[in-house]
């Protein structure tokens, strides 16, 4: 019997044996993805079971009621799949398999039931556009040799050159250097990330296929979703055309690049969105709370886009009706600490939406760029790849402003493991430590995301402060253990505490996450502040203290507000929820 075959007869099996719970109100929300908070596990750093020093799916597993109780809807799990590793797993040798050093597929399957038991929803990372060279269709296409269909698959070429001797044309990879590599009979292999992640061509057919096949693998597991890699990039320029001058080492392309956002791309989206169409909506519960006390829910299963584009009128095109759900915010992501940045972007984000009826989403951190509350903690103008420390309280104090601030805002949120304790980026790695591939490609412009990759801490002491028995693959800062789960739960003030209570008020009291529009009020210069209904958001993003109308009740805030006669004190850097209900 296959492993496989086992596990889906195990899968009957539970089904069978669990009747819906008499008492439970049905709740149908095929659009719970509209307002969701999604939590970002990157496997490796989150917690470890074994003692290896790898984080590991059981140890995800083990954690999922911490999750559970912080209040977030879902869980988008970077990749765990069969890899060697060069790029952190984004290197995927076998998308049907999961990675020894992260488990198996039963490991897979216990923890997509165990989420679901606690209302938790599962996304998945898939990486379409590039696989790892130690791919079976790479290995045939390397052994096949040039003018062999297997060939096909990726984009070989003969070199420019009297012999061939300079790369097909002048594109270069993210991670720095060429993006093309040769190989022992002449040809040259394009990779617009590491030599050991060459791109599929999404011209031949038998690569849709393929695809179209691995979502089902994981849709059949039960997966609520997925998270696109690279989403934007799968379809090149016809002829793969030279650029020319422009300057190609831009994060992941956020400008108009040959082997960027074309237009094709769209079509690949259409065809998966069909598969996804087909699944039935995944059951949860018993167990998740809600206004209503228990409850079950159902729900659509999602697609999200990792889509670096020009603009966000750009990322819209990736979320129309027949396509993906939603799209990663990053023009909000790399907006700094002001208001009238983040209010513009926050308005061109909500009219771009609009029109083909997609949620916004809202993201400060992930495994790519140099944690929040790091950025916020130097000065502005320095982008998302940040080397300094910079002042830790300021970072935090913004850090913790800018949670309350997205958590209002109408749409679906994204937080990244670690973020809910404030965590800064750990900017002093000694090299001999580092895995990011980027830092080894010299020129590559994202070469330091080690930082942000860290493993939490669980723990005020003991080993790796509570990530596992062994040690932790990047070393912690000593200060860690202070910043522990432990340490903040049911601390007042903590940062823990101020997710926990923002999730809670988003998920129960109000309805943060509906809806499409903010309604601006008046602000000093600074300041944001706008209505939503009954709840009122104030965010001073200026240096100063600022005195604004008391709109009502304060239910939360970042800092120190105090009220009196009708005025409320907001100090420098802290948001504040007010409710007149
Ligand atoms: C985006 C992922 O988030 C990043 O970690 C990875 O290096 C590249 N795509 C290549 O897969």
């Amino acid at each position: 019997m296959t492993l496989l075959r086992r596990i889906k007869d195990a899968m009957s099996q539970q089904q069978s044996a669990a009747p819906a719970p008499a008492d439970v109100t049905v709740a149908r929300r095929r659009d719970w993805w509209r307002d969701a908070v999604i939590y970002q596990v990157y496997p490796r750093s989150f917690a470890d079971s074994n003692g290896d020093g790898m984080g590991d799916l059981e140890g995800v597993r083990s954690r999922l009621p911490y999750l559970r109780d912080l209040g977030v809807d879902a869980v988008w799990l970077s990749p765990f799949y069969a890899s060697p590793q060069a790029d952190a797993g984004y290197d995927v040798a076998d998308y049907r398999a999961v990675d020894p050093m992260f488990g198996n597929l039963l490991d897979a399957d216990a923890l997509i039931r165990d989420a679901h038991g606690l209302g938790l929803r599962i996304i998945v990372d898939l990486v379409p556009n590039h696989s790892s060279d130690q791919h079976e269709w790479f290995k045939r296409a390397l052994a096949e040799g040039p003018g062999s269909p297997s060939r096909d698959r990726y984009h070989f070429r003969p070199g420019k050159g009297e012999n061939g001797e300079l790369p097909p044309n002048d594109w270069e990879s993210i991670f720095g250097g060429p993006a093309w590599t040769r190989v022992a009979d002449g040809e040259w292999y394009l990779h617009l990330f590491a030599p050991e992640q060459p791109d599929f061509n999404w011209e031949h057919p038998a690569v849709g296929d393929e695809f179209r096949s691995i979502l089902r693998f994981w849709l059949d597991m039960g997966v609520d979703g997925f998270r696109i890699d690279v989403a934007h990039g799968l379809v090149k320029a016809d002829g793969l055309p030279d650029i020319g001058d422009a300057d190609q080492l831009k994060l992941l392309g956020n400008d108009v690049m040959p082997f960027f956002d074309q237009d094709g791309v769209h079509e690949v989206y259409r065809q998966w969105r069909h598969v996804l169409d087909e699944y039935a909506e995944n059951e949860l519960g018993p167990e998740g709370p809600s206004a209503e006390g228990r409850w079950r829910a159902t729900g659509g299963r999602i697609f999200v886009a990792e889509a670096w584009t020009p603009t966000v009128e750009r990322t819209a095109h990736y979320v129309r009706p027949d396509e993906l759900h939603q799209a990663f915010n990053f023009q909000y992501l790399s907006t700094d600490w002001d208001a009238k940045e983040l209010r513009a972007v926050i308005d061109r984000t909500l009219e771009a939406m609009r029109p083909v009826g997609a949620p916004a989403t809202w993201v400060l951190s992930n495994h790519d760029v140099t944690r929040h509350a790091t950025r916020f903690a130097n000065p502005p103008g320095l982008g998302t790849q940040i080397r300094t420390a910079g002042d830790r309280d300021l970072g935090l104090r913004r850090a913790r402003a800018a949670t309350l601030l997205m958590l209002a805002l109408p749409g679906s949120a994204y937080i990244y493991q670690g973020e809910e304790l404030g965590l800064p980026d750990v900017v002093d790695l000694p090299d001999e430590v580092r895995q990011d591939p980027a830092y080894f490609r010299g020129a590559g412009q994202d070469g330091f995301r080690d930082g942000c990759r860290v493993p939490i801490p669980w723990t005020r002491e003991g080993s790796s402060y509570g990530f596992g028995a062994g040690g932790s693959w990047l070393p912690q800062p000593a200060s860690w253990g202070e910043l522990s789960i432990e340490a903040q739960t049911g601390t007042a003030g903590s940062t823990l505490e101020l997710y926990r209570s923002a999730l809670s008020v988003r998920r129960t009291q109000t309805d943060l996450g509906a809806g499409e529009a903010v309604e601006w009020l008046r602000a000093p210069e600074g300041v944001l502040a706008f209505r939503r209904g009954e709840f009122v958001c104030v965010a001073n993003t200026s240096g100063e203290s600022v005195t604004t109308p008391a709109y009502g009740r304060v239910l939360l805030t970042s800092g120190e507000v105090t009220e009196a006669d009708g005025e409320a004190k907001v100090p420098a850097d802290t948001t504040v929820w007010f409710t007149t209900a």
